[in-house]
């Protein structure tokens, strides 16, 4: 049995079971997902490292305390957006992954509709927000969907904001540990250039590419670039 389900309410004759087995049988991958705290976490191949997943209110109450501290506008982030006092624009995130980047903008105060076209992601994406109840959750739309099918049915975006699993010779550093398990299950997204170029022509007001600070840019050079630490954004403003 490739799909191992460790506890929770999942049965074996639900949609959801089924869309894990056809993934596992078609991709040869063996998923193992145990239910702690209300919600499904996700194994990697490796058992000396604990699972993952994300918990959706204790995180936006982390991002919410910490900015009661900070200001949002020092957030590298937040400019790449262009947030601005009074200025809060509405997000499509492409790449939802464990919602990292949706929940830190859903925190800046934006409304996000965040994709994710994984079916072991999204499983793990459905399973977290239904553990949630966090009134920022208003804010956020969760769609399963590819960012190529949504993008050509709601061309018209704000803006947009893409961080794809894609390496390029300039990464020197070893990935995190989620982002580890996270390469193993998911892979490269190697049409991660195709999707920023249909991103583009759809004209958002801004399409923020999310990536290591040290590598090449995913397409033409940016019009603004926000550098971190180890995270860089690349701004494209395709109407100016
Ligand atoms: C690097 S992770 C995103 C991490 C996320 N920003 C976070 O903070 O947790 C990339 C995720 O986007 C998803 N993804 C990549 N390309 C996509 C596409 N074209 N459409 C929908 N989802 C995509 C992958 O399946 C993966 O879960």
């Amino acid at each position: 049995m490739k799909l191992k389900i460790l506890g929770g309410p999942m049965r074996e004759d639900s949609e959801e079971y089924q869309n894990l087995i056809s993934f596992c049988q078609s991709s040869g991958q063996e998923i193992s997902l145990e239910w702690i705290d209300g919600q499904y976490w996700l194994h990697s191949d490796d058992p000396k490292e604990n699972p993952v997943s994300v918990m959706i209110d204790r995180e936006l109450e982390r991002h919410l305390s910490y900015f009661k501290k900070s200001s949002i506008h020092k957030e590298i982030l937040a400019r790449a957006l262009g947030i601005k006092s009074g200025v809060r624009p509405k997000v499509l995130d492409l790449t939802g992954g464990f919602l990292g980047d949706s929940l830190l903008m859903l925190s800046f105060g934006c409304e996000v509709t965040t994709l994710e076209r994984h079916p072991v992601v999204s499983f793990l994406i459905k399973s977290a927000l239904a553990n949630s109840q966090h009134p920022l959750l208003a804010n956020l739309n969760y769609i399963a969907s590819d960012a190529e099918t949504y993008l050509r049915a709601h061309s018209s975006q704000e803006v947009i904001f893409f961080d794809p699993m894609f390496e390029d010779a300039n990464e020197k550093t070893l990935p995190k540990k989620e982002m580890r398990i996270f390469r193993s299950v998911v892979g490269k997204d190697l049409d991660a250039k195709d999707v920023w170029a249909l991103g583009l022509s759809c004209r958002p007001k801004r399409l923020v590419v999310k990536r290591p600070r040290l590598s090449v840019a995913l397409g033409n050079t940016p019009d603004i670039l926000f550098e971190g630490k180890a995270t860089r954004y690349d701004v494209y403003l395709p109407k100016e």
